[in-house]
């Protein structure tokens, strides 16, 4: 018998993404995306991110299936994100979850998009192993997590005290003058800077933070510094070299990501390092990570770049993992949850 076919829904954000996936094969996926609204406000609005989902749903459901070669009847559950997420959002995603699920008379599980960043990396690289490390680093999560399995086995290690590294990316992008969001800006600009050409402070690394903050992170004082240096360069009249400050800056939030997150793997003895979050498309992340797993005998997972930021696939991933681990469907009266903790995986009533 066949694995069962899933269709995801995400819906947290900005994208409208729907996927097909049978067991851990990806069928068809397609992300209809309304950031070039935002661009003039330099932030997302809500309420346009909404109407946004309104308008997009059934024709990026339609283009999905299209590509699976699927029909709706076909479908054996739906798995939709369930936060976190913008309220108005959500809202939209799983009233067309539920909608479909009762007019199939099909299961729903409402799932945690955080979460759905790694258990996506199963469709490209096969089974996620019995015990790993996540590290989630996104527009709102910066956590390390310790997974036994991706469905109903998730321990929160530590996290941001602050900003999350994407957050901090789009927060320095938009004090260099770079276009919203700045987080892909200030990755390409760092590319052509020298990262020793200044050293930022890295969060929470002193001696007296290293036991009680061992797996946390804390970069708002890093975002200030870039500030100050960037203030003190204007206030003297000279040059603000751009390429050089991305680069110094994206060294310290991305040492502190990967020192902490290697740290959990060696502590814990697990061999596997699963990054995934829209902050996983950055370079230097990618680079560094590789570069001390490899040195720790650690086996890195990063999903490919298109399977970092939002979409459908990391929702049916999950909603496929969900089902094979046996996890009851959520109940038709579940809500979103605007903060959905990383350690609820499948959301019920409220
Ligand atoms: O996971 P995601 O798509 O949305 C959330 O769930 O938050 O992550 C989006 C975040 C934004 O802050 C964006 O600027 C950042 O990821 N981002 C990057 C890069 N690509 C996306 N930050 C740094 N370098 C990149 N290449
Ligand atoms: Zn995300």
């Amino acid at each position: 018998m066949s694995a069962p076919l899933i269709l995801g829904i995400e819906s947290t954000c900005d994208e409208t993404g729907v996927a097909l996936v049978r067991g851990r094969e990806l069928l068809g996926d397609v992300t209809a995306t309304s950031m070039d609204e935002y661009a003039r406000f330099g932030g997302i609005i809500p309420e346009i991110a909404s109407r946004a989902h309104l308008e997009a749903f059934v024709p990026t459901l339609d283009a999905a299936l299209e590509r699976a070669g699927v029909g709706l009847e076909e479908i054996d559950a739906i798995a939709v994100c369930a936060g976190p997420g913008l309220i108005g959002s959500l809202t939209v995603g799983i009233s067309a979850a539920k909608a479909l699920a009762a007019s199939l008379g099909k299961p729903v599980y409402g799932v945690n998009h955080v979460i759905g960043h790694l258990a996506v990396d199963e469709l490209v690289d096969g089974p996620l192993p019995d015990r790993f490390i996540g590290l989630i680093v996104s527009g709102g999560h910066s956590s390390i997590l310790s997974i036994r399995d991706i469905a109903t086995d998730v321990v929160e290690l530590g996290g941001t005290l602050d900003d999350a590294a994407g957050e901090a990316f789009d927060k320095v992008g938009r004090l260099l003058g770079l276009p919203y969001p700045g987080g892909p800006h200030v990755d390409r600009r760092s590319r052509a800077g020298d990262r020793e050409a200044i050293r930022f402070p890295r969060g929470l690394a002193a001696a007296k933070d290293r036991e009680r903050h061992r797996y946390d992170f804390s970069f708002s004082g890093l975002k200030t510094a870039v500030a100050r240096y960037v203030e003190s360069l204007e206030g003297g009249g000279r040059e603000v070299p751009v390429d050089d400050i991305c680069a110094a800056f994206s060294e310290a939030i991305n040492d502190s990501l990967t020192a902490k997150a290697v740290a959990a793997c060696l502590d814990t003895g697990c061999r596997t390092l699963v990054i995934g979050g829209g902050f996983s498309a950055n370079s230097r992340l990618r680079e560094l990570a590789a570069e001390r797993c490899e040195a720790a005998g650690i086996a890195l997972r990063i999903p490919p770049l298109r399977y970092c930021t939002d979409n459908g696939a990391q929702i049916a991933a999950l909603g496929a993992a969900a089902m094979r681990a046996g996890v009851e469907p959520s109940p038709l009266d579940f809500a979103p949850d605007s903060g959905m903790p990383l350690d609820t995986i499948v959301a019920r009533s409220r």
